[in-house]
């Protein structure tokens, strides 16, 4: 039973199987609904768009019904912890709770403390963790080029501060993708030294299969890559255009990019605006209907294949 969605690493390459599977389902409007009137609060103490949002059209797709809590506006000011708030909700009736918060671990901790049980999905979590992401970003990637096996998925950017590239990681080490990194040297992280690490980005193009290029999270650090390097420099070598992308990548290779994007910094315009950046509205797309499979799985209480616990 899929109990509580917290990381990639408590999914079986069986379990993500099938909630990829049910996405799909759920896309060509081959499967229905049977959590309809179910109660769904969207917790973002973080700020979200398309993860708030495309929640909010599955949930709505499913019939659920949406409560949106207001973080600035919640009695979290008064102090109350996300355990105290999480009960509180679980006693007026919510379900299952979608959460994003800034800490890293809160999830784990806020879930081994409760004493009732509402259900519980990570919507990111600090720089540790985003699951769903990971989700729609792999049914992206299998759309396009089926199994993954020995595929080669690149990383460029800013990797340490990056929940997306850990949950995804994560994923697609189970499906043995073939991964590479490529970032400045201060955006590295030792937690991945048993991965392929380059900072020459013309050549990582050359044999990728996928490249996911990363938002530069400002927010998540004072000083661009501690002053070492600018914005102009970071963009003219880890930045993609339509002359970079025509020059080194394969005919091939998909264009990702998990959004918000920093336009002239990550990609320039000529991609995001041209058919080689329309991957990347696609993967918004699919997360309404991974997070639909997601919803379905873990609130019809489904035996998903394998797991014990959530
Ligand atoms: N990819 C992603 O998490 O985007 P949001 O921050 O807009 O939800």
């Amino acid at each position: 039973m899929l109990k509580n969605l917290l990381d990639i690493k408590d999914l079986n390459k069986s379990q993500i199987t099938e909630i990829i599977e049910l996405a799909s389902l759920f896309e060509h409007k081959k499967a229905k609904s049977s959590v309809e009137g179910k109660n769904l609060a969207l917790i973002f103490c973080e700020n979200s768009t398309r993860t708030r949002l495309s929640f909010e059209m599955a949930a709505f797709n499913l019939n659920l019904r949406v409560f949106n809590f207001d973080a600035d506006k919640s009695s979290f000011s008064k102090g109350e912890t996300l355990k105290d708030t999480l009960q509180n909700l679980c006693a007026i009736g919510i379900d299952v709770a979608v959460i994003r918060h800034s800490e890293n671990g809160i999830m784990q901790k806020t879930l081994a403390d409760m004493s009732c049980d509402m259900k519980l999905i990570n919507a990111g979590e600090g720089n540790i963790s985003h699951p769903t992401q990971a989700l729609l970003d792999f049914y992206t990637i299998k759309k396009h080029l089926g199994d993954v096996a020995g595929k080669n998925i690149l990383f460029v950017g800013d990797i340490s501060h990056s929940r997306v590239t850990r949950s995804n990681i994560e994923l697609l080490e189970k499906f043995g993708a073939k991964i590479t990194l490529c970032s400045p040297n201060c955006f590295k992280s030792d937690e991945f030294s048993h991965i392929e690490w380059s900072d020459n980005l013309e050549k990582c193009l050359k044999s990728a299969d996928v490249a996911m290029f990363l938002r530069v999270q400002h927010e998540r650090h004072d000083n661009h890559c501690n002053g070492q390097i600018s914005l102009k420099n970071y963009s003219e070598n880890f930045g993609l255009n339509l002359n970079k992308y025509n020059k080194y990548c394969k005919k091939s290779t998909l264009i990702m990019h998990p959004g918000p994007v920093n336009r002239g910094v990550e990609l320039d315009s000529d991609i995001l605006d041209s058919d080689v950046g329309k991957t990347i509205l696609e993967q918004a797309k699919n997360g309404v209907f991974v997070r639909m499979a997601v919803l379905e799985l873990i609130l019809n209480n489904v035996e998903i294949r394998g797991q014990e616990v959530g």
